[in-house]
């Protein structure tokens, strides 16, 4: 059932891109048609850049997402940005929890749960991010550190058509550094047991994504590894070129 889900292709820009860059994305956008039978593409650009960009992808083969919200929808949150506000700009998606986050701006699970309900509250699906350190890799607690997360930031609600999972070993993450496509498979097996157990069919449908220096070398054997149903790209995302092969590796 699983080896239906249609894959997922997503961008995360982090703190990169100017209005210069848009460019980029026009050249992501001429060659979304060519990858549109492999895969779903969106781009996450940084909150300025959304709304020119969702204006440009409009009736084109991408979509536009954002890489973080505030839970609240409104208030006296200087510098933070509502869900609404970003669905508002054209924003379809919504990263949470991502380790750059919980890391630079000690997010807890408990509040990547309440982003990734305030995305539902502005009525788009959230990209919820989970994945273990070198230590706790290194001290065996990979398999304990996901469960922990995976039931502490998925709301009970959570749907195949409102969530995705996104593993991202943080050791993986902007380091060139991969695990094996068996240690992949183990680890999206794992995940889709417990999404399974607690979802039940929705469980069985919802999308994960791996995340952690993908490139277009490596894009076709992790995406043909089973669970994955897609990837999060960083670094790679930024250059159109590198972003369409990414897509064109999908099974
Ligand atoms: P990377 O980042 O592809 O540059 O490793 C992935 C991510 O952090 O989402």
């Amino acid at each position: 059932m699983t080896d239906a889900i249609r894959p997922l292709i997503a961008g995360n820009w982090k703190m990169n891109g100017l209005k210069a860059q848009a460019a980029e994305f026009d050249a992501m956008l001429n060659g979304a048609a060519d990858v549109a039978g492999k895969a779903d593409l969106l781009v996450c650009p940084p909150a300025t850049l959304i709304a020119a960009f969702a204006e440009k992808a409009r009736g084109k083969k991408a979509a536009v997402g954002a890489q973080d919200c505030h839970p609240k929808v409104s208030g006296a949150h200087t510098g933070d940005i509502a869900a609404e506000m970003l669905t508002d700009a054209g924003a379809t998606a919504i990263i949470v929890g991502h380790s750059e986050r919980r890391a630079d701006h000690g997010e807890s699970d408990i509040l990547v749960k309440q982003k990734a309900e305030a995305a539902w509250r502005a009525g788009v699906t959230a990209i919820v991010c989970i994945g273990e350190t070198q230590a706790q890799r290194d001290a065996g607690q990979t398999l304990e550190i996901l469960r922990g997360q995976l039931n502490l930031s998925l709301p009970d609600a959570s749907t195949a058509a409102n969530l995705i999972v996104a593993y991202e070993p943080v050791w993986a993450i902007g380091t060139g550094l991969t695990p094996t496509a068996k240690d992949v498979e183990q680890i999206h097996g794992f995940i889709r047991e417990l999404l399974t157990s607690r979802f039940k069919d929705e469980g069985a449908r919802m999308r994960i994504l791996y995340g952690g220096s993908v490139k277009p070398s490596n894009a076709a054997e992790l995406m043909a590894v089973k669970n994955v149903n897609g990837a999060l790209v960083g670094g790679a995302s930024l250059k159109a070129a590198d972003f369409l092969a990414i897509a064109k590796g999908c099974p």
